[in-house]
Order: C-alpha cells, then sequence, then structure tokens
C-alpha cells in the first residue's frame, strides 16, 4: 500500500509577502535544487501571493518547482470583488491551492462548510486542493485536538477525492508563525488519527493521500518532524521566503543529505 503513495510534497506557503524581487529567491532554490545530487524525493512547491504567480511560472519553468495559489472562490467567475477563481490560478501556471487554511478562518470567517465548496472547485479546475485542518491552543489544552480535527476533515472534504487531487495539512494554530512545535509523538498521534478517518472513509485513497505537517517547520527541525510516520511532506509559511531556509528544509527528502 505504502508503494501508492505518491512522493512527498514540501509546499511553501508565502503568504501576504514577497514581492517583485521575490523572484531572486525562487531563482535561488531552483539553482539549488538544479545541482542537488542525489535530487530530493519530494515534490517541492511555492505558493506566491497571486500577483506573481505568472511572474514565477517563468522564473521556474523547466526546474520542475510546481506553483499554488493560496485561496480561491468556490465559483468560476462572477461578480466577486477582490476574489480569485480557481481557473484563474489554474489559468496563471498553479497545479494547487491552499484551502481552509486557519489564517482564512480566522481572518475570513470561512467555515468548512465553504473550504469542502473550494475543494470541489479546485478539482473543477484540475487543481490539487492542499486542505488545511488543525486545532488552537485553547482546544488542545481542553483535550480537544483530535476531535476539532476529526470534525474538520467529515466537514470540509467532499465525497469521492482522491490521493491524486487532494492533500491534507495539518496545521495546529498555535505552531503557526510561533517557532513552537508539537513533540513528534503528538505530531504521530494527530497524523495517525487523519489517517483513520481517511481510510475509513476513501478506502485505498485515503490510505495513499498524503498529509503535510505546517506550522514552525525550520531547517533545524525538518529531519525530526519528516519522520514521524503518516507525515508525507510540509506546508512551510515564514521558512519558504529565503531560498536557503526553504532548502533546508527540503534536504530532509534528499538520502545522506
Ligand atoms: P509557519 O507557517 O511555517 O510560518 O509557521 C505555516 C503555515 O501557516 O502554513
Amino acid at each position: 500500500m505504502a508503494s501508492r503513495q505518491p512522493k512527498p510534497l514540501v509546499a511553501g506557503n508565502w503568504k501576504m509577502n514577497g514581492m517583485i524581487n521575490s523572484r531572486a529567491e525562487a531563482a535561488r532554490l531552483a539553482a539549488r535544487l538544479d545541482k542537488a545530487r542525489p535530487k530530493p524525493r519530494c515534490e517541492v512547491m511555492i505558493c506566491p501571493p497571486v500577483t506573481l504567480l505568472t511572474t514565477l511560472r517563468d522564473t521556474l519553468k523547466g526546474t520542475g518547482v510546481k506553483l499554488g495559489g493560496q485561496d480561491c472562490h468556490p465559483l468560476e467567475s462572477g461578480a466577486h470583488t477582490g476574489d480569485t477563481s480557481a481557473e484563474m490560478l489554474a489559468n496563471g501556471g498553479a497545479k494547487a491551492v491552499i484551502v481552509g487554511h486557519s489564517e482564512r478562518r480566522a481572518d475570513h470567517g470561512e467555515t468548512d462548510l465553504l473550504v469542502q465548496s473550494k475543494v470541489l472547485a479546485a478539482h473543477r479546475a484540475k487543481l490539487l486542493a492542499i486542505v488545511c485542518v488543525g486545532e488552537t491552543e485553547t482546544q488542545r489544552d481542553s483535550g480537544q485536538a483530535l476531535r476539532v480535527v476529526g470534525t474538520q476533515l467529515k466537514n470540509s472534504l467532499p465525497d469521492g477525492i482522491s490521493a491524486a487531487n487532494t492533500v491534507i495539512a495539518y496545521e495546529p494554530v498555535w505552531a503557526i508563525g510561533t517557532g513552537r512545535t508539537p513533540t513528534p509523538d503528538d505530531v504521530a498521534k494527530v497524523h495517525q488519527h487523519i489517517r483513520r478517518h481517511l481510510r475509513r472513509r476513501f478506502g485505498a485513497e485515503g490510505e495513499a493521500m498524503r498529509i503535510l505537517y505546517g506550522g514552525s517547520v525550520k531547517p533545524a527541525n525538518a529531519q525530526e518532524l519528516m519522520s514521524v510516520p503518516n507525515v508525507n511532506g510540509a506546508l512551510v509559511g515564514g521558512a519558504s521566503l529565503k531560498a536557503q531556509d526553504f532548502f533546508g528544509i527540503i534536504k530532509a527528502y534528499i538520502p545522506g543529505a
């Protein structure tokens, strides 16, 4: 069964950072990857602000580094000022889109049902949906972490999804941008819980679906976090902005590095 699992994925979420100069960081990353021997055994992705998608598409052409969006509207087009559809992201070069990030859930009041409609939109546009779930600190402290994550999965994931079109990202809210991370044991417990949910609901597809860990992943902790069972890659915020740091995380997937 493990052999069905797609390659691990290391995705950089630039959030609302990165002006046009960020192209240089993307080019630096591409150069590091090009020189890497052996090649990393993971897929590499950058999810820049939408204004940089087409620029980075040109910068990263032929490097194997994929691009993703950070959010999408459920609909294909229409009178929705300030929004971007999944089709538009695909048109700009994205192969994936992050949906349900805790910052969207908190800043924009996004519900699980809205997130589910965005997953469907991603699939309609043939994008990989990277679906984020995770508990707050209060929820963890009151022993609710597994229950909260289970409910988010139940309500955010539509039926009939596959390992090829969906990735889950477990991101404890209290670990995002704080420098704090759960212990490997705690990560293992949540990822096992997620795997069970996926397996029960989606069978072999759920067994093969990648589950990323996100929240203060850095070069110094990547190796340890990425070797936890059922961790199939990382969603990286702050440390993805500098090519050197991002490459330091990708190194967890370079044998002998
Ligand atoms: P961080 O963010 O790596 O800066 O903690 C992770 C994320 O929000 O995806």
